[in-house]
């Protein structure tokens, strides 16, 4: 049998077929999932999903390493949010009144801004900025945050970014008095922020150049416990640069979705020692 198969691997159609099939294999579960999703789901853009149960516990590990707080500390921060009943109801009622109820999920998911939040818990900023709001899942998950936080004696103010005036509208009601979002271009906003910023999180426009340029305008407002965020790491190495030029440590998470087509983005984290 096994001289029979070795002779068939022979005959190049044969063997083309069959490789073509082995690497497919890695993909054709995808095909299902699109249009599985594509039922169920009403997004267009900023995809949501759950992460896989291994992924969460290398995210909570990445984060317990990088703040240097016990693994089971930062695995509490995510059980947190994602348990938040509260916040969730405030998602669907808020978006369900909104116009762009047509386009969003009933089911409220944060993917890798399970991450943001952990950070958030874990170091207590008083100042984080989120460039780049849309409809605002980071900027009250973030808020939600600061929430619990000021009630264990460390308040703190979000900022966010954002150029579309449509947008943030998920930033009301009881999250509205931890943060409000500064409407008009990023840098714009961030060269007239004076404050110093222990949270920061870019996620506006895409491009590197543009990314790269939010992180110099910040340079002077970071100081010694500053984390920073990038949303956009899967795709350019401009924090991990950015990282390098100002002698700070840059690592990445890979974020992995479960039961979704989309690949993942994940959270580059550019720090320094605590
Ligand atoms: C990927 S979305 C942000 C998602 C959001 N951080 C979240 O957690 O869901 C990117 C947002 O950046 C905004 N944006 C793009 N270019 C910008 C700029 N130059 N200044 C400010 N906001 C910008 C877009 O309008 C869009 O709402």
């Amino acid at each position: 049998m096994r001289r029979f198969l070795r002779f068939l691997k022979r005959i190049w159609i044969l063997n083309f077929v069959r490789r073509l099939y082995m690497a497919s294999k890695y993909f054709n579960v995808k095909y299902l999932q699109i249009v599985k999703w594509g039922f169920t789901s009403n997004e267009d853009t900023n995809f949501t999903y759950k992460l896989k149960d291994d992924n969460i516990i290398c995210l909570a590990q990445t984060i317990a390493f990088v703040t240097k707080k016990q693994y089971s500390e930062i695995l509490g921060y995510i059980n947190e949010a994602e348990s938040n009943e509260e916040l969730k109801q405030h998602i669907i009622l808020t978006t369900s009144n909104s116009k762009e109820n047509r386009f969003a999920d009933k089911e409220i998911l944060f993917g890798r801004r399970l991450g943001w939040y952990a950070f958030a818990r874990a170091i207590k900023p008083r100042v984080i900025i989120e460039t780049g709001v849309e409809k605002g899942l980071g900027s009250v998950l973030l808020c939600a945050a600061i929430e619990k936080n000021t009630k264990e004696g460390y308040p703190g103010r979000y900022f966010g970014t954002e150029i579309n005036p449509d947008a943030g509208y998920l930033l009301t009601g009881k999250y509205r008095e931890f943060g409000q979002v500064l409407y008009g271009d990023s840098i714009t906003s961030l060269l007239n922020f004076t404050d110093n910023i222990d949270l920061f999180i870019n996620d506006s426009d895409h491009s590197s150049e543009y990314e790269y340029d939010e992180y110099v305008t910040i340079k002077s407002l970071l100081n010694e416990g500053t984390i920073i965020l990038g949303d956009n790491s899967h795709s350019t190495n401009k924090l991990s640069q950015f990282s390098l030029e100002n002698n700070r440590h840059f690592i990445f998470f890979k974020e992995n979705p479960l039961n979704h087509w989309y690949p993942g983005g994940g959270i580059g984290i550019s720090f320094n020692e605590r």
